[in-house]
């Protein structure tokens, strides 16, 4: 099979398109011929192994170089072949998961107790691969982290990014009025997801409105707890996607700040999550939205665009044209 490889940290040229044997499932594995895949913000830092600190705590990078040589956390495709044991899934189903790596490539063995679930009816693979990651994000921050609720004030900042973008709409299903803060150029896509409000962050500075929220969900982490504390309103919550002082340590007061590292989360929980979020795709609450499609052979283009920090919802690597 063709898959991504890299051996080396470095700039995203060390991504090289191989040839590999193609895995064999073992007996509680599915084999899966993916179809799509996206390349995530999150996942750039693998690439380089920087900070270096994140070579101590991931268990995919080596202190030297990359212990798992094929990246990619989310995926959709065909389940191919499966293994004697495998009851929950067979050959010709269209499923859609979160491996912890290994989506840049043609195939892959996922245990059937894994993240996977069947592919949202309609949804293309393109669009049910690209749902995974953000939605397995924004779900818990709100529901978990901020304990959302309806007619709650929330404010999505970084509205057009790809855990925003499945924000801005979870946020609406749980009944909230939500506020979204992106540039002018995603004024319309932001309103389209159904944010009731739009701020541009190019013209307006939401930390000195003098308006209040309940929720601030801080996606792009380019604000901070104590920009955001008089924006919040008395028992109002900051979460944030990335770990700062603010949302780590304990502080006095009503007015919390959180992070929660989501991958983190207990397998059953993450997994129910998938679950639902078919069933929400297919009773069109959330769709996915897809910015810029590259084929494998382009993989370093793509991640550059990412690292611009400018997309808008989702990156995708179409394995299979058509998907
Ligand atoms: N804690 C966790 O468990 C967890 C899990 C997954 C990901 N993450 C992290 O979550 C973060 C967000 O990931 P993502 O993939 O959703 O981001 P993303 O899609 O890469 O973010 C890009 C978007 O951010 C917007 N943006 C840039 N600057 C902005 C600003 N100052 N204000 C508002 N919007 C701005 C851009 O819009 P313009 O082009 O219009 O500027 C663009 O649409 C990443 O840092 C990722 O590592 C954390």
């Amino acid at each position: 099979m063709r898959a991504i490889v890299y051996t080396k940290y470095g700039s995203f040229d060390v991504l090289k398109l191989k040839k590999i044997p193609t895995p064999t499932p073992n007996d509680h594995e599915v084999l899966v011929k993916i179809h799509a895949t996206t390349v995530t913000t999150a996942g750039l830092a693998n690439v380089s192994g920087k900070p270096f600190i994140a070579r101590i705590f991931s268990p995919h990078l080596g202190l030297r170089r990359p212990k798992t040589t094929i990246l990619g956390v989310e995926l959709a495709g065909e389940v191919t072949a499966s293994g004697k044991d495998v009851t929950r899934f067979k050959v010709g189903d269209q499923i859609f998961a979160e491996p912890e790596t290994g989506a840049f490539a043609e195939y892959i063995c996922i245990p059937e107790s894994g993240l996977l679930a069947l592919k949202p009816a309609d949804a293309t693979y393109e669009e049910a691969a690209a749902g995974c990651d953000a939605f397995l994000t924004a779900m818990p921050f709100l529901r978990d982290a901020g304990g959302i609720k309806s007619g709650q004030r929330v404010l999505i900042n970084g509205a057009s990014a790809s855990i925003g973008t499945a924000a801005v709409q979870i946020a609406k299903h749980f009944g909230a009025e939500v506020t979204g803060v992106c540039s002018t150029s995603n004024v319309e896509l932001v309103k389209s997801l159904g944010a009731d409000y739009v701020i541009e962050y190019t013209k307006e500075d939401f930390t000195r409105s003098g308006k209040t929220y309940d929720i601030i969900f801080d996606v792009v982490a380019k604000s901070s707890f104590s920009r955001c504390k008089r924006s919040l309103a008395e028992d109002g919550v900051y979460l944030c996607t990335f770990p700062t002082p603010g949302t780590l340590l304990p502080r006095p007061g009503k007015k919390k700040a959180r992070f929660i590292a989501t991958g983190l989360r207990p397998p059953a929980d993450r997994l129910k999550d998938l679950q639902s979020l078919k069933e929400l795709m297919e009773a069109g609450v959330i769709r996915t939205v897809i910015d810029r499609r590259y084929p494998m052979e382009k993989i370093a283009e793509a991640h550059r665009y990412v690292a611009t920090g400018h997309k808008k919802g989702n990156v995708v690597i179409t394995i299979i044209e058509g998907s």
